[in-house]
């Protein structure tokens, strides 16, 4: 089975969209893993970054997104299927990277957020339906090497659809107050519907994104972190941290005919998002 992993936080605007996308990016091309990619987040910016804005309009409105599958776990229909949601290869580097899927999004999960949200106890996750990704994906999971979900800002039902098929979960921060202060929440609820549902799901670690190194503020955050980390009050940091660079807002264009790892990320960006998925690795082979 893959390493499944949730790309989390409760804050948007800290680098989970840019994160998921280059862990799959370098994953798939540089140590030539099969890579699934699954967008959780009714934002679909990771879905428009690996195709087509037309494309995935025309995959939304037959029924190829994960508003299908949502949509069926409200009503009992059974129409979603994954084999034809699923889009292989996909991405803007060489016309589309070999082993790079995507399971899309659709602006249609907040409509189904809400819905399900009545539906659901949420002391117990007995009554919700948390498993309708994991039946729906279940014939097609072990084809792959890695799984990264990128979740919404939130913890409501589809989130933790995907949270029951993760293994493991990544927290990107930027490094500043209010992004530290919300770590704890989001490891005390994780703890929670992992004992719930009798579900081991392990904090790999946090990514520090967006860091500005010549800012006292952000140093000073950083060591805090890194503190708390030795306090075990936090998981692990990661070593490796992102610096702010407009080349990664730029590398989301799908549409720039491109075709190394280096033309999407190039100008400072690349050799950082290359170590960070080399300490990835390390870090979900333990
Ligand atoms: N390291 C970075 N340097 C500069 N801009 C970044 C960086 N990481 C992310 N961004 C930009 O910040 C915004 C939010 O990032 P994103 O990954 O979408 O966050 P989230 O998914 O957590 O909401 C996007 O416009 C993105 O392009
Ligand atoms: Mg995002």
């Amino acid at each position: 089975m893959p390493v499944v992993t949730s790309i989390i936080n409760l804050k948007g605007g800290v680098g989970k969209t840019t994160i998921t996308l280059a862990l799959a990016h370098f994953l798939a091309i540089e140590h030539q893993k099969r890579v699934l990619v699954i967008d959780l987040d009714p934002q679909t910016n990771a879905t428009v970054s690996l195709i087509p804005e037309l494309e995935w309009k025309a995959r939304d409105e037959s029924g190829r997104t994960l508003f299908q599958l949502f949509t069926d776990l409200v009503k009992g229909s059974k129409r979603f299927h994954a084999d034809e949601a699923i889009v292989r290869d996909v991405s803007n580097i060489g016309g589309g990277v070999a082993g790079l899927d995507l399971l899309p999004s659709s602006l249609g999960l907040i409509k189904i957020q809400d819905r399900v949200t009545q539906l659901t106890d949420f002391e117990h996750f007995s009554r919700g339906p948390i498993y309708g990704l994991r039946e729906a994906l279940s014939d097609f999971l072990p084809y792959y090497d890695h799984v990264l979900i990128d979740c919404p800002p939130s913890l409501g039902i589809v989130t933790l659809n995907g949270l029951a098929i993760s293994n493991t979960y990544l927290i990107p921060v930027v490094p500043d107050i209010l992004s530290v202060l919300g770590i704890p929440p989001i490891l005390d609820r994780i703890d929670h519907f992992a004992s719930s549902t009798r579900h081991n799901i392990r904090a790999l670690g946090i990514v520090i994104s967006k860091i500005r190194s010549q800012t006292i503020l952000h140093n000073e955050m950083v060591q805090r972190l890194r503190d708390d980390f030795l306090d075990r009050r936090f998981p692990l940091v990661f070593d490796t941290m992102i610096p702010e660079s407009t080349r990664i807002a730029e590398a989301a264009d799908v549409m720039a005919p491109i075709h190394t790892l280096q033309q999407k990320y190039g100008g400072g960006s690349y050799e950082y998002l290359s170590e960070l998925t080399r300490e990835y690795l390390t870090h979900v082979a333990r």
